[in-house]
């Protein structure tokens, strides 16, 4: 059975238990768990002796208010697919547990936060990176799990581990999508009838960089306005930044010659979508 803890000393006296030569395997998520969820669970499952997920919605990485309120919470729905995960501990802790008093030292990102979404979201991975620091130290796994879907925040955690000699081993987990394309997210159930039929254009969109930059394509805006071209219609969905990044630093490349990211960010009235691809292009100078 799947124990609840919200405590930190609760976890840390339930994780001392199994002793020290058990692989421990931390999922966080901020709960409203999903397939693409279960995919990290399932994969940490295989690869751990004890399965810990949290579940908490972190203040400090909501550029805005509204969408930190209207952010699904349904903890019992999440503990019900983690027993059947066979998860071993949920640990999901009140905000007063996690900041109990004023915040004063936060995980500075430097220039992996300075385009896609950490241009749009001031303070965003300042916060998600916080956290996810906080929770290492309290939950102290070999071993955390985090979606490609995410693919800024997690080339962000990879190098705040590598910069500060943590050593857990951070494992990126494949994005989980709807038979259609569209990526799964705690966020698309905001989606009206409408949008929800459009958004499938974002992958179309990100997918056909992918087949040009495969194609040997090197023209960063041809691949970008051919891209943009099967995005959803503006009517429906607001493009916020489509571009190509390499995947470690994130940053905009000029020349297509090596593997990038395509990533983009729609908004869907005050719904907003992120996605991205990895694109490689042909291998070049085998002679
Ligand atoms: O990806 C998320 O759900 C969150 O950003 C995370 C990693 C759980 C930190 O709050």
């Amino acid at each position: 059975v799947t124990a609840r803890i919200d405590t930190i000393p609760a976890l840390r006296q339930r994780l001392a238990a199994p002793g020290p030569s058990t692989v421990i395997g931390l999922v966080p998520t901020m709960g409203a768990l999903h397939a693409g969820h279960v995919r990290l669970i399932e994969t940490a499952r295989r690869e751990c002796g004890v399965v810990v997920v949290s579940i908490f919605v972190n203040p400090l990485q909501f550029d805005r208010d509204d969408d930190l309120r209207r952010y699904p919470r349904m903890l019992e729905a999440d503990l019900a697919i983690c027993e059947d995960e066979r998860v071993d501990v949920v640990f999901a802790p009140a905000a007063r547990e996690m900041y109990p008093g004023k915040v004063d030292c936060t995980v500075d990102v430097g220039h992996l936060g300075d385009h896609l979404c950490g241009r749009f979201r001031p303070g965003h991975f300042r916060g998600v990176a916080t956290v996810v620091l906080k929770l290492f130290g309290i939950v102290a796994p070999h071993r955390a799990y985090f979606g490609e879907k995410d693919a800024q925040q997690l080339a962000i955690i990879r190098k705040m581990t590598a910069d500060f000699n943590v050593r857990i081993a951070v494992v990126e987990v494949a994005t989980v999508r709807a038979p259609d394309g569209l990526a799964l997210s705690s966020r698309n159930r905001h989606l009206s009838p409408l949008e929800r039929e459009a958004a499938p254009g974002v992958y179309r969109a990100l997918s056909e960089a992918q087949r040009r930059i495969a194609a040997g394509d090197v023209d960063v805006e041809e691949v970008k306005a051919a891209a943009a071209a099967l995005l959803p219609p503006a009517s429906l969905m607001r493009l916020e930044y489509l571009e190509i990044v390499g995947p470690m630093d994130m940053q905009p490349v000029a020349v297509l010659d090596g593997p990038v990211r395509v990533m983009a960010a729609m908004w869907a009235g005050s719904t907003r979508l992120i996605d991205n691809v990895l694109a490689v292009p042909p291998v070049t100078g085998l002679r």
